[in-house]
């Protein structure tokens, strides 16, 4: 999510800062920004768009300053525009701040620097971080750095850069990347190892809580223990073009692996375990409205039209809404009776999809409250709904949702547990739902680890050319998203099926030739999906099982079993979704598909 890059060193620092920017502009290209302090002023250019538009807004500028900041930028708080865009100063244009991640207090922070005086010029989480550390300008850089950072509850990759202070820049880092660039007669740092590799393959991983100074000719690192610590830098062996991807060969593959990440950003500062429910600030302003809903529908396209599908199975069992799930392309040829009272939710990672837009428009015509899950900040589904959530799941490229969709299915469950718990759901019981939610990044982390195993079954069964895919209740939702996937991916034909179906004509097709890839952990529909598993291996069909049981019954019938880590049945399907993400991405690459940019097919879907 957004991008950060320092230089501090002998060379004019724009074209060092724009050529970084241009290598980070996939991790966010809303709107970019630098500040370069030039001996006695510090320059400031921001711009809307992406990196072209600072370039065209810059022009032939000669600036020679040699230190400065700069940021592309990917909207969490404040909508995309010239005055949210990153580098924030403070009051007095003495400090500047790029900072990728989010302040959870800022509202706090930003009411009580108000109240001491100070002004705010922009919507974002950010700019509380000029003005804390601008409290304590009678300190260092550093030593204001790390006051200021007392305060803040949240994450942050941190840039900063001081007019006071001309010789240095300092950054910091917690739960948001930063690397430090170690080169000859200058110093660099950034989000992204990329930024760094034109000019220097030395380098130093800061970690969480720490805060180091750049110096032309060194750098210091302050441990989170207030200690001045020496690391030695290693040395990266990937060329930059490998590094934007960290390594992966793919995007989708990469942000497979931002899983973890993607549950933990979306329930970040959202838990409130005393009362045992959740706290969605941007439903606040609707919550008496939603309060009173009796009748909710969800409208999404893809994989979006899924996480809705699974929304609903778990707003109804957690609340009394009654829930229609609808295809946003289908929506308007509905003569969907809108009761008093009646919640519209659009899920759309871009925001842009143009059926979705095409619903809600519709929705709002007849009067309905409407509500958005969205991805994009200030996309045009933000700007056209009454309220909404987002998932600050960070840039997806891939043309596969992946982390987006895992998202919408943590913050569905939130949702439910936000409204639930106004209802008839105990606390003990939204607690245990919390517990569960917590386990998921280091479930999701497990079943990541043992990629090989999946990679190797999406070699042997790559060569079949139809598949099912089947699950009931929660899972069947997972079950329609893993065929989607092998399907756009790997170009196989893969349907999803509530596997009790099956029996009601498409088990006509079960031979040797046409396996299915089953849910079946231990649940509440474990014996029937046992049932649909022997079912088709009477007719030679052949079975790979995903299931949570050690050695039930499933893993003597299944001809593969896959193991899926234990969590509470409603949440299985955020961690069933994986594997299948995983042989998908497999098959596809044993078969030699193009994978980020499949054919036919685009990430946003702005048409009709
Ligand atoms: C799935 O992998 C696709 N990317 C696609 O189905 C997608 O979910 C759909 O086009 C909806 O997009 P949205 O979430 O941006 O609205």
């Amino acid at each position: 999510m957004c991008g950060i890059v320092c230089y501090i060193g002998r060379q004019p620092a724009l074209p060092i800062l724009v050529e970084g920017l241009k290598r980070l502009e996939y991790r966010g290209y809303d709107s970019s920004g630098l500040a370069i302090h030039n001996g006695s002023e510090v320059q400031l250019v921001r711009e809307l768009g992406p990196i072209r538009n600072l370039e065209r807004k810059l022009g032939s500028s000669q600036w020679s300053g040699t230190s400065g900041i700069a940021h592309t930028r990917w909207a969490t708080h404040g909508a995309p525009s010239e005055e949210n865009a990153h580098p924030h100063g403070d009051c007095r244009g003495e400090i500047y701040v790029a900072h990728n991640g989010i302040i959870e207090n800022y509202r706090e922070l930003k009411s009580d620097l108000e109240r001491r005086g100070h002004c705010f010029r922009s919507q974002t989480d950010t700019e509380v971080l000029a003005h804390l550390i601008e409290e304590f300008q009678d300190s260092s850089l550093e030593e204001a750095t790390q006051q200021a950072l007392e305060r803040v509850i949240g994450t942050y990759g941190l840039a900063i850069l001081s007019r006071k202070f001309p010789d240095k820049l300092v950054v910091a880092r917690r739960g948001s990347p930063i690397i430090l660039g170690i080169g000859a007669g200058e110093t660099l740092a950034a989000s992204d190892v990329s930024a760094l590799l034109r000019h220097t393959r030395k380098v130093i991983y800061l970690q969480d809580g720490e805060i180091a100074v750049l110096e032309q000719d060194r750098f210091r690192i302050l441990s989170h223990q207030q200690k001045w610590i020496r690391r030695s830098p290693e040395t990266v062996e990937w060329d930059s073009e490998a590094a934007e991807m960290q390594g992966y060969p793919h995007f989708m593959l990469k942000e497979i692996h931002e899983q973890p990440e993607a549950i933990q950003n979306a329930m970040r500062g959202r838990l409130l375990w005393e009362e045992g429910t959740a706290k969605l600030g941007g439903l606040e302003a609707v919550a008496d409205r939603l309060r009173q809903a009796r009748h909710m529908i969800i409208v999404s396209c893809g994989s979006s039209y899924f996480a809705g599908l699974l929304g609903r199975y778990v707003l109804e069992r957690l609340t009394s809404l009654s829930v229609e799930v609808e295809l946003a392309s289908e929506f308007r040829y509905r003569k969907l009776n809108f009761r008093k009272g009646t919640v519209v939710l659009a899920i759309s990672q871009s925001g842009e999809t143009a059926d979705t837009l095409a619903a809600i428009r519709e929705a709002k015509r007849k009067g309905a409250l409407v509500l958005g899950l969205v991805n994009v900040v200030g996309s045009t589904l933000t700007r056209e709904t009454d309220a909404g959530v987002y998932n600050h799941a960070g840039p997806e490229i891939g043309v596969a949702s992946t982390k987006t969709f895992i998202s919408q299915m943590v913050i569905l469950h939130l949702i439910a547990l936000f409204l639930g718990r106004q209802q008839e759901v105990p606390i003990a019981e939204g607690q245990r739902i919390q517990e569960g939610l917590q386990k998921l990044p280091d479930q999701v982390r497990h079943i990541l680890s043992r990629q090989d195993r999946i990679s190797d079954l999406a070699r042997r069964y790559c060569g079949y050319h139809h598949f099912f895919y089947l699950g009931r209740k929660y899972n069947y939702p997972v079950a329609l998203e893993g065929a989607l996937k092998l399907k756009e991916i790997a170009y196989l034909h893969a349907e999803g099926y509530a596997a009790g179906e099956m029996k009601h004509g498409p088990l006509a097709l079960i031979d040797e030739e046409f396996p299915s890839v089953c849910i079946v952990p231990r649940d509440s529909s474990y014996e029937k999906m046992v049932s649909n598993v022997q079912e088709i291996k009477a007719r030679r069909g052949k079975v790979i099982a995903l299931t949570s049981e050690q050695d039930g019954d499933i893993c003597s019938l299944a001809d593969e079993v896959f193991p899926l880590p234990s969590n509470l049945e409603i949440l299985t399907p955020i961690l069933a979704v994986v594997p299948l993400q995983l042989f998908a991405y497999y098959a596809a690459l044993h078969r030699g598909c193009e994978i980020d940019r499949p054919r036919n097919l685009a990430k946003s879907v702005t048409v009709e």
